[in-house]
């Protein structure tokens, strides 16, 4: 059974106060909204995000993002005070449902906030989107069917869809003069995804890929891989990992000697959050993604500022902790549109669907009518170990939404 727990940081401190997470043990004497909205009782968020394993810093990032956004609007929900009770996802989806359930049924959260982790939001959404409420935010998970074939209208996405990133990345790739490719990643939805997006564009653009590998998640076993890789002599590779697996890998992949000779691509997450951590290893990956750390707009500084000052720099504001303060936003502005009512549901779905994000550190963007993301996607490469912006590739991407039977 997954534990649930209070997410570590060095700063904690900053989110002492109104915002406080606790455990499940001690959320268990809430007091059921409906009952006590004129008692102004905590707006409670149920968190189901991965604290331990290759995506921990995922998990962290997208907690200190949402929790920093709402602190600086003064800790609070339309008025009302903030609980947080979060599980460790463990990345496990046969016990995301359990986990789920958990948040819902006995904690009686107000919001599901989750999951990271593709196969898990799959899992996650088959629940939620089956009921009207809770209303659930996921703040990473890229799998392109929960705004697509399972979309509902209490479900929304501040992150991305797998194919949004992958896509232009496939295109850059041909754009830069390969002409074949081996596509390399973990074997479950957003790696398949990933590489199926990103083949597509490449093929589309005069592009061939001649080997497709997929490996166990979260496995970093690499160098049988990366054998392959040097015998078959492509001119690229393309690829999916994040987290402690994408430091491995693009290590590994150095170490093997292949840097030099068989360029790198992929959808950001390769270096995102992780490029430090790299080192020499990173230095001249071209990815795409819906950050960089250098994008020129006031939010992205103001951001960038808070978020080293609160939280340090290791390893500091990144993607996730963006979309992290992107949920943040988006509780903020539906919660104000109701007064902090969380039983005003069809009222606050609304509030959602027009919510505008014009003071996101990744730029402006809008919800889509499937509730994804309509946003810029940036080419970038990685130089003194950050991912600086080299241009758009592509501009107001709206994920297809296929299957999507909502709105
Ligand atoms: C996913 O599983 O959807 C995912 C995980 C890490 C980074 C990006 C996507």
């Amino acid at each position: 059974m997954s534990k649930p727990t209070t997410p570590g940081n060095s700063r904690r401190r900053f989110l002492a106060g109104a915002a406080a997470t606790t455990g499940l043990v001690a959320a268990s004497s809430f007091v059921p909204t409906r009952f006590a909205i004129g008692a102004k009782a905590p707006v409670k968020i149920g968190i189901l995000l991965p604290y331990s394993g290759t995506y921990a810093m995922l998990g962290e990032s997208i907690t200190n993002g949402m929790k920093m956004r709402i602190e600086q609007a003064g800790g609070m929900l339309a008025g009302r005070a903030v609980e947080y009770v979060a599980i460790d996802s463990e990345m496990s989806v046969p016990k995301a449902p359990q986990n789920t359930k958990k948040l819902m049924s006995k904690e009686k959260a107000d919001f599901i906030v989750g999951p990271v982790h593709s196969g898990i939001a799959a899992a996650m959404s088959k629940i939620v989107g089956a009921r009207k409420s809770p209303i659930m935010i996921v703040p990473n998970a890229g799998h392109n069917g929960i705004t697509g074939e399972l979309c509902a209208p209490n479900i929304f996405r501040t992150s991305f869809s797998n194919w949004q990133p992958a896509f232009p990345g496939g295109k850059v790739m041909a754009d830069d003069g390969h002409k074949t490719a081996v596509t390399i990643s973990w074997k479950y939805g957003a790696g398949i995804q990933m590489m199926g997006a990103g083949k597509a564009a490449f093929e589309a653009n005069g592009g061939k890929v001649i080997k497709e590998i997929l490996m166990p998640f979260p496995d970093v076993e690499f160098q049988a891989y990366l054998s392959e890789i040097a015998a078959l002599k492509p001119d690229a590779v393309f690829s999916f990992f994040s987290g402690g697996g994408a430091i491995k890998f693009v290590k590994d992949y150095a170490a093997a000697g292949l840097k030099e000779t068989i360029p790198l691509y992929g959808p950001g997450f390769l270096t995102e959050g992780v490029s430090k951590a790299q080192g020499a290893a990173a230095e001249g990956i071209r990815t795409t993604l819906h950050y960089a750390a250098n994008l020129d707009n006031p939010a992205n500084k103001a951001f960038r500022a808070a978020y080293i000052s609160a939280f340090g720099d290791k390893p500091g504001p990144n993607v996730f902790s963006v979309q992290g303060y992107d949920a943040g936003s988006l509780l903020l502005q539906g919660l104000a549109a109701v007064g902090g009512d969380t039983g005003a549901t069809g009222d606050l779905i609304a509030a959602m669907e027009s919510a505008t994000f014009a003071d996101s550190p990744r730029g402006f963007w809008k919800m889509s009518k499937a509730h994804n993301p309509i946003q810029d996607i940036y080419l970038r490469e990685v130089k003194d170990g950050v991912n600086l912006v080299k241009g758009i590739a592509a501009k107001a991407l709206e994920d297809p939404a296929t299957g999507c039977k909502m709105g």
